[in-house]
């Protein structure tokens, strides 16, 4: 039997590379730069990845976003029919501002099988690795969540590592999960390395709860897929505007998203690169003449994660690519 080709190992080298390219921008206070150089790069290397892909979650419509937008077709055309879903910064603030945890990510899967996201905006999520899977429920209080991971994991409570976005809107949240006594690891940004590091060997956190971005939950949902582990997700309107939008959708804010909501299918990629040095991946280190990169690379089917340390030279890559790099 053939061995079926791991896309993962072509999609990381358009993580790596808009990793190398905004990787420049670190600390420089310019988002939108650190974010096009991002772009551009990933747009570019995307192109050599053998499938047809459409970008499901991308950089927005075609009028605001002239690359990786929402419909743009995306790989060399000769290969499988995939859903692509980019963020080639997650984080771009952390990225501006020369802070931990910004990392370029991209999730496959079969076409259709990523979640519509319809342009909503942000949505409620409880995430955990795979030894807590089945044991949550975004419907039960805080405290009976981190009650049955603690037991799922032979924790003390006061052992138990929640990470939350630290945002106004979780001062209740943050309040019941320090009734408890867990720990709290509060983020800046960067929700889907707090999920993903939620199912990681050794994570650094045991849940992600919290209101954060839509298709930042689709893309987690694809880590989590791979990883084994397991998210719940509710649509969270932020004001009655979106409340009546969601409604004229027909969407429903009660019903729970699972982890096969948000990605149907079985063959699931994911790629992502560290940017700045963060807990889940080192960030891209410059040296005269190149760059070193650090990325992991996930495949549902087979489970396989790898991490992925990696060398660049600008000469060599100058000579084999039309991307400026050095
Ligand atoms: P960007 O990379 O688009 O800036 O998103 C960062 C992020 O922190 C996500 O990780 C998170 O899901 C979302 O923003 C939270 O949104 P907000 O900052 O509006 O609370």
């Amino acid at each position: 039997m053939r061995i079926e080709r791991n896309l993962g190992m072509d999609l990381v080298r358009a993580t790596e590379a808009a990793a190398l390219r905004s990787g420049r921008w670190m600390g420089r206070g310019d988002k939108v730069g650190a974010d096009q150089a991002a772009v551009d790069a990933m747009r570019y290397a995307l192109d050599s990845v053998p499938m047809n892909g459409v970008v499901v979650i991308g950089e927005g419509e075609k009028d605001e976003a002239p690359m990786l937008y929402t419909g743009e077709r995306v790989g060399n055309g000769d290969g499988p029919e995939m859903d692509v879903a980019v963020d080639p910064v997650e984080g771009t603030t952390l990225l501006a501002e020369g802070m931990p945890g910004a990392i370029a990510v991209v999730a496959i899967a079969e076409r259709g099988a990523l979640y519509n996201w319809q342009g909503i905006a942000y949505m409620d999520k409880l995430a955990v690795g795979e030894r807590a899977k089945g044991v949550i429920d975004i419907n039960a209080p805080v405290a009976y969540n981190i009650r049955a991971v603690a037991r799922t994991l032979g924790k003390q409570i006061e052992d138990v590592t929640v990470v939350v976005l630290d945002r106004p809107r979780h001062k209740d949240l943050i309040r019941q999960i320090r009734e408890t006594g867990a720990r709290i690891k509060l983020i800046l940004h960067g929700d889907v390395s707090a999920g993903v590091m939620t199912a990681i060997e050794a994570p650094p956190a045991d849940i992600l709860m919290g209101i954060g971005g839509a298709p930042e939950a689709v893309i987690t949902a694809a880590a989590l897929k791979c990883l084994g582990g397991e998210i719940q997700c509710k649509i969270w309107p932020r004001n009655d505007q979106e409340r009546a939008t969601i409604a004229e959708l027909g969407l429903d804010t009660t019903k729970v998203y699972t982890t096969k909501d948000l990605v149907k299918g079985e063959n699931v990629y994911v790629a992502a690169t560290g940017i700045t040095p963060g807990e889940f991946l080192r960030g891209t280190e410059y040296f005269g003449g190149g760059a070193r990169t650090h990325s992991v690379v996930m495949r549902s089917r087979s489970g396989t994660i790898r991490y992925i340390d990696a060398t660049h030279r600008w000469d060599k890559l100058m000579r084999i690519s039309n991307m400026p790099y050095g």
